[in-house]
C-alpha cells in the first residue's frame, strides 16, 4: 500500500511552475497557490486545475465560475507562500507579500508582475477523490518576459541552464 507521503514524494520529482488562482469576491481578491494545473485542449482552448474539497477556493470557483490563473515569476516566492496559507482574509496581501492586482474587463484580479495571466470561464467539473478537477475555457491571455518560479521536491527553485547535450 502506498502512503500519501510516498505518493507526494513521488510526485514531487515532477518539477512544476507555480500559479495563483484569483477570484473576485464582491470586490475583494481571493487567491490560492496551485501547481496541479495543466493545459488540456487547443480547440477549444481549455485548461484544468485541481482543487482540494476543503479549500475555500473550491466553493468560490463553483460559485463564481470565473477565475484567473497567474503564473508566478521567480521573484514571487513570498506571494506563493502567502496564498498557500489556509487561514486569513488576504487583506494584508500587499503589505505582507507585495501582491498587487489590477482588474480585467471581466473584473477578475490579475496579479502584477506575474509571467502569464489566463482569464478562465468554468466549463465543467469532475470530482476526483478529495479534489475536484475544474476545466475552464481560456478567454484571454497576457504573456510577459521573465523567468519562472519553480517547485521541485517541496522546495522553490529557479530555472537553470538550457540543456543542449
Ligand atoms: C507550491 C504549492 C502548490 C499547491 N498546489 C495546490 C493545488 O494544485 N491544489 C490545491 O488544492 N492546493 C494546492 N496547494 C495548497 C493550497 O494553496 C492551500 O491549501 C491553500 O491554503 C488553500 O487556500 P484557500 O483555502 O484560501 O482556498 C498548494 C500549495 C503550495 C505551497
Amino acid at each position: 500500500m502506498i502512503s500519501p507521503i510516498e505518493f507526494r514524494r513521488a510526485m514531487g520529482a515532477f518539477a512544476t511552475g507555480v500559479t495563483i488562482i484569483t477570484v473576485d469576491l464582491d470586490g475583494e481578491v481571493h487567491g490560492m497557490t496551485a501547481n496541479a494545473f495543466a493545459s488540456v485542449s487547443l480547440d477549444p482552448l481549455l485548461l484544468l486545475v485541481c482543487v482540494d474539497h476543503t479549500a475555500r477556493t473550491h466553493a468560490h470557483l463553483h460559485a463564481k465560475k470565473r477565475f484567473g490563473i497567474n503564473i508566478l515569476a521567480e521573484h514571487q516566492r513570498v506571494i506563493s507562500e502567502y496564498y498557500a496559507q489556509p487561514l486569513g482574509a488576504h487583506e494584508q496581501a500587499e503589505e505582507d507579500a507585495g501582491a498587487r492586482f489590477d482588474r480585467t474587463a471581466h473584473g477578475t484580479p490579475i496579479l502584477r508582475g506575474a509571467l502569464t495571466y489566463l482569464e478562465c470561464r468554468l466549463k465543467s467539473t469532475q470530482d476526483a477523490g478529495d479534489h475536484t478537477i475544474f476545466i475552464a475555457e481560456v478567454e484571454d491571455v497576457v504573456v510577459r518576459e521573465g523567468e519562472p518560479l519553480l517547485f521541485f521536491r517541496g522546495k522553490y527553485c529557479q530555472i537553470g541552464e538550457e540543456v543542449t547535450a
